[in-house]
């Protein structure tokens, strides 16, 4: 993700700079994202713009800037926008993604190989890195499945948002962040071990021992339950990991 420094303005004067948005040139204020950018050159997104906060992916963007060689990506939420640069919207990627029975699987390595045997197309260039907008070591996690290593691959694939920019410079043909996201989901379910205290509570849900208690909460009127919500024994904002409440018989 690329952000320039802005010049100072006064309050009356908004700099204006040119953009190309699907060959178009618009002028467009310095300060906006480029998504904000695309809006105010009059577009309107009807669907599939996404959270708009670096988080969801749907916005990945190219770029050029004139005189430079180089192809340029981002996320049209985060990016601010440059004076001349050339935009093309990339809201979806088309990747291979394998199906699967979730539930057939084991959690071994050779359950990704199988899945995706283009794991091994990848040459190392690191070109699946340098365009990541959330700096997740791509080809570092391609690596840790290529050694079998799950957990690695899942712990350094965590930040993806699945914007699909990897797999559009991949000379290998790799769809990524689509691995990544099948590692991180057999770790989740077959490779971390499981909280000891989230199976009791599972266990102690599934044998009815809260039903009494949210009947009764049903069967109060508005003004007792207020009361009852108000009058709660509450956590202490100084408190430490192993508070409790007095009265366990929620619990
Ligand atoms: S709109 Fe969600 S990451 Fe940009």
């Amino acid at each position: 993700m690329s952000i320039v420094p802005q010049e100072e303005t006064t309050a009356t004067e908004t700099k204006m700079v040119p953009i190309y948005i699907m060959g178009k040139r618009y002028e467009v204020p310095a300060t906006l994202t480029i998504m904000k950018a695309i809006e105010y050159a009059g577009y309107k997104y009807i669907r599939g713009c996404g959270c708009r906060g670096g988080v969801c992916g749907a916005c990945s963007t190219v770029y050029r800037k004139p005189g430079d060689y180089k192809i340029y990506t981002g996320l049209a939420c985060q990016t601010v926008v440059e004076p001349e640069m050339y935009l093309t919207q990339m809201p979806f990627y088309p990747a291979n993604r394998t199906t699967y029975d979730f539930g057939e699987l084991t959690g071994t390595p050779d359950e990704i190989n199988r899945l995706y045997p283009e794991l091994f197309r990848c040459v190392a260039c690191n070109a699946c890195t340098k365009v990541c907008p959330m700096d997740v070591q791509v080809m570092d996690y391609i690596a840790a499945l290529k050694r079998g290593d799950i957990q690695a691959a899942a712990e350094i694939s965590f930040d993806c948002i699945q914007c699909g920019l990897c797999a559009s410079r991949c000379m290998g043909e790799l769809p990524q962040y689509h691995i990544a996201q099948l590692a991180r989901r057999l770790n989740g379910a077959y490779l971390t071990p499981k909280a000891e205290h989230l199976q009791t509570m599972c266990a102690n849900i599934d044998a009815g021992r809260y039903d009494p208690g949210l009947a009764e909460l049903k069967g109060m009127d508005l003004e007792t339950l207020r009361n009852t919500y108000q009058s709660r024994e509450m956590e202490p904002a100084s408190a430490g990991e192993d508070w409790t409440p007095q009265d366990k018989s929620h619990l």
